[in-house]
């Protein structure tokens, strides 16, 4: 997992977190800060575990520290945060030792996880797509009522 920690200390991917952080500093719905990153990844690893998927673990985590990196953009400049966090994400992958195909999948992915015809992909895009939606608890959320995600997406199970 060492390519994976070094995403965690690559410069650009420690200055977007910490310009998600100061964006989100009141925001009352999900953040997007390394417990939802982490929550993610190891929903889906569960998934490629149980159902014998055989997807490369350093790429499930790749792709979700990486899904969220291009959110400040969205906040600052309403560029939908699964296209501009490509670039970014294309420079850290390259940086910390992935392969032009495993950044190709993990690409791929991440400009995937909003898109709802991934939903039942048995892949590194459907797989994200469900932990990203399992990862929130939705029927613990004190403004659930007031977000502005469709009810098909919110989570109220927790046994994913
Ligand atoms: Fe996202
Ligand atoms: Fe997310």
């Amino acid at each position: 997992m060492q390519r994976v920690q070094k995403i965690c200390q690559h410069p650009v991917w420690k200055e977007k977190m910490a310009e998600l952080a100061q964006l989100e500093k009141d925001r009352v719905f999900c953040k997007h800060g390394i417990e939802h990153l982490l929550d993610v990844a190891r929903l889906a690893y569960i998934e490629n575990l149980e159902e014998h998927c055989g997807i490369d673990k350093e790429c499930i985590y790749a792709a979700a520290l990486l899904h969220d990196v291009g959110k400040g953009l969205q906040y600052t400049q309403k560029i939908p945060h699964e296209k501009g966090g490509i670039e970014f994400a294309s420079v850290i992958l390259k940086d910390c030792g992935f392969d032009a195909q495993e950044s190709k999948e993990i690409l791929e992915a991440i400009a995937g996880h909003r898109d709802v015809s991934n939903k039942e992909c048995k892949n590194l895009p459907g797989m994200l797509y469900r932990a990203d939606k399992h990862s929130r608890m939705c029927g613990f959320c004190k403004v659930c009522n007031l977000c502005n995600w469709s009810e098909e997406k919110k989570n109220y199970n927790i046994f994913l």
